[in-house]
């Protein structure tokens, strides 16, 4: 005999556990299914241990995706206020860092267990370490064969599997067949929020400032985020690096603007004399190996270098050409750009329009968040409107 349900979740991360929570408390009859031993390990290692929950800034502008207007109904319902009254309901303490980013004090792992808890005290039933066996559709809702031998029937089914960053933490397709296989239509996935990766001379340049970071503007075609910017040994990285490569496509240059519209305090320094040099003037305002690097082939004192030559490095310093030649993949990308293309869904209750019965949310779906927990914004919304469909 199968267990019934009103709706089977798979996944237990932050979509699958909100969209879990919501319905128990609605009272629905809810299973959430997880192959992993552990729910949410993704929160756990999210905002360097202490999960980025929230972006006071949430504004659909702010995510990606084919319709930018698909993203607006969930995020307009369950907003990051939401979130938050939550989080202070279960006493976890908080506090903003830069740009509307709400971080724990503590540990990331309170919101995995505010998560399950509020999971439990809904009476959402929690199965982990179990896989999908097979997947059916019937008449009047699903049926599933799980890895322990379970018989599961549920009127509803809903897939918030997640992307395919990081598969070593058990990252996988599962909710992009699942989509393929009831005909709904996926857009083309690639890594986002991801290192950017350089061959050749730029690389080479770089070796020697691998560890320097600065305020960066970066910028690729007419997007351009100012925030902070780290040289590696590979290439380029940090928040300013990050939020351009969900925006980068191969072959195409970016700018790094280290001190924008530099002429006229160069100037300035120049007429305030000293005889000071190129680079140590620089580094009154950068990081000093980052100076000398952007000062080279300016080896005359800045009293002695002319107008124009100003101009060139100026124009150096406000927008440095550059041209990635890759990224460094799934295996450190933050999220995936792309997934269940949103023409198929219903923005209200994230239900495939063909399929009655059968949901997406979170990062399987195509609407990828900028760096600063709007992912994870996203997928408490999109799993709350989920579960007040169910
Ligand atoms: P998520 O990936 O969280 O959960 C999917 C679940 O499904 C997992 O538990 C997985 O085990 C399970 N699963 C997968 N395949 C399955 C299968 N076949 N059968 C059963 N279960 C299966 N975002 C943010 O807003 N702020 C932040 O601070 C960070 N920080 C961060 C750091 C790092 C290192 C990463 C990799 C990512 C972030 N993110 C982030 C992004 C954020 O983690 C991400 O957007 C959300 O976790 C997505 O939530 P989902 O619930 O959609 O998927």
């Amino acid at each position: 005999m199968a267990e019934t349900f009103e709706a089977v979740i798979l996944g237990a991360g932050a979509a699958g556990m909100m969209c879990a929570a919501h319905a128990a408390a609605r009272g629905a009859r809810v299973l959430v299914v997880d192959h992993a031993r552990a729910p949410g390990e993704k929160i756990r290692i999210s905002g360097g241990g202490r999960c980025n929950f929230t972006n006071l800034n949430t504004t659909p502008d702010r995510f990606l995706s084919a319709n930018p207007h698909f993203a607006k109904s969930a995020l307009g319902r369950y907003r990051p206020e939401d979130f938050l009254a939550l989080v202070e309901r279960h006493g976890i303490a908080w506090r903003e860092k830069t740009l509307g980013q709400l971080f724990c004090d503590g540990s990331a792992k309170q919101i995995v267990a505010m998560m399950v808890a509020e999971m439990a005290a809904a009476g959402a039933e929690l199965r982990l370490g179990v896989s999908v066996e097979a997947l059916e559709r019937g008449a009047d809702g699903w049926w599933l064969r799980l890895s322990d031998g379970a018989a599961l029937a549920a009127r509803r089914l809903v897939v918030a599997t997640g992307g395919k960053s990081i598969p070593k933490m058990g990252a996988t397709g599962f909710g992009y067949d699942v989509a393929r296989r009831f005909g709904l239509k996926l857009t083309e996935t690639r890594p986002a929020l991801v290192p950017l990766t350089f061959t050749g001379p730029a690389l080479e340049a770089f070796a020697g400032l691998a560890g320097v970071a600065a305020q960066a503007t970066v910028a690729c075609g007419r997007t351009a985020f100012d925030e902070a910017l780290l040289f590696t040994h590979r290439g380029l990285s940090g928040p300013a690096i990050l939020q351009i490569s969900s925006y980068w496509r191969e072959g195409e240059p970016i700018t790094v603007g280290l001190l924008p519209n530099a002429l006229p305090a160069l100037k300035a320094r120049r007429a305030a004399g000293g005889g000071v040099g190129v680079a140590a003037a620089l580094a009154e305002r950068l990081p000093r190996r980052l100076a000398a690097f952007l000062a080279e082939g300016f080896d005359a004192p800045l009293a002695a270098t002319s107008d124009a030559r100003l101009a060139e490095l100026a124009a150096r310093l406000g927008a440095w050409p550059l041209r990635p030649t890759g990224s460094e993949g799934w295996r450190t990308a933050e999220v995936t750009l792309g997934g269940v293309d949103t023409a198929g869904l219903d923005a209200a209750t994230l239900e495939a329009r063909a399929v009655p019965g059968l949901h997406f949310i979170g990062e399987v779906v195509d609407v990828t968040g900028w760096l600063g927990g709007y992912n994870f914004q996203w997928a408490w919304a999109s799993g709350w409107a989920a579960g007040a469909a169910i």
